[in-house]
């Protein structure tokens, strides 16, 4: 079994980002800069951002946060996404989600100009991955893409399992592993909560992609010996053995299907770390108007 690294992948894009910075800043060039809407006080919203803002830092990005009430209007956040739109300095704006009930998710994503859109939620930027045109990617799937092209896996013709359908990682998994490129041109099966034969379709899969959101769903008995697993899921549950009283636990049960897969990413420290790198190497495209032009 080979560990896909995601930790240690994703701590060498940064340094190949920074690099760049660096190589930016020499020719007298603009720094990158990622800016990030946080409204409320949600304690996980906080940390994405904080999280963001100190990867941002730690690659030579400037950023910004502008936060909001969780009473603020809609309207008022509308006005805050066209400032931005319109502030030369800013290269990428993400919304951190999710927003309060009383705002439309939709109207404010789709407030964003595509070509500052780095978190590739706007639905230009989704149609135009679906077409194959260049699009930012979000971070999940482009860090899957990612962490696969980097660790060599052999994605023609074989076939690819997705458990899971979401807007943010099945959907945009599914088109990406069967798209005419590489990684890609893999024959993909979607599987989801109204599938009948799901475990036969996941014991089927050359690669085997799961973002379902149930802690430890995929067992041994649900993978093909050799089998690429790609695990998105990320549990916290109770411990009696760390400090911290709980642990991390992914979609899939590590210790038996690791002694079945040819290669697999852990929980922690497999996805989860690319989707920061993910929403770095957005930035970086956009400062270089790599895909509007
Ligand atoms: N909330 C949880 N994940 C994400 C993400 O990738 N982007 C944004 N904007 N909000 C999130």
């Amino acid at each position: 079994m080979n560990l896909i690294d995601g930790k240690q992948i994703s701590a060498t894009i940064k340094d190949e980002i920074a690099n760049e910075v660096r190589r930016i800043i020499d020719q007298g060039g603009k720094v990158p800069h990622l800016a990030a809407i946080l409204v409320g006080e949600d304690p996980a919203s906080e940390t994405y951002v904080s999280s963001k803002a100190r990867a941002c830092k730690q690659v030579g990005f400037d950023s910004s946060t502008y936060r909001f009430p969780a009473d603020v209007t809609e309207e008022e956040l509308l006005e805050a996404v066209a400032f931005i739109n319109n502030d030369p300095e800013v290269d990428g704006l993400i919304v951190q989600l999710p927003l309060p009930e009383h705002i439309d998710n939709q109207k404010v994503i789709q407030h964003i100009v595509p070509e500052k859109d780095v978190d590739g939620f706007h639905p230009v930027n989704v149609g135009r991955m679906t077409i194959g045109l260049p699009s930012y990617v979000s971070a999940t799937p482009y860090g899957i893409m990612e962490l696969m092209m980097r660790s060599r896996i052999e994605t023609k013709g074989k076939h690819c399992v997705i458990l899971g359908r979401s807007n943010i990682v099945g959907k945009p998994m599914s088109l990406l592993m069967a798209r005419n490129e590489e990684p890609g041109n893999a024959t993909v099966t979607v599987c989801h909560s109204k599938t009948k034969n799901l475990k036969e379709m996941a014991a089927s899969a050359d690669i085997l992609i799961v973002a379902i959101g149930q802690p430890e769903f995929v067992t041994a008995d649900m993978v093909k010996e050799g089998a690429v697993v790609i695990d998105v899921g990320i549990h916290r549950v109770p411990s009696d053995k760390t400090k911290s009283g709980f642990r991390l636990i992914g979609d899939v049960r590590f210790d038996e299907v690791s002694r079945k897969a040819s290669h697999i990413t852990p929980v922690p420290g497999g996805v989860g770390p690319m989707t920061i790198v993910s929403l770095l190497m957005n930035t970086l495209k956009a400062s270089r108007k790599e895909i509007y032009g």
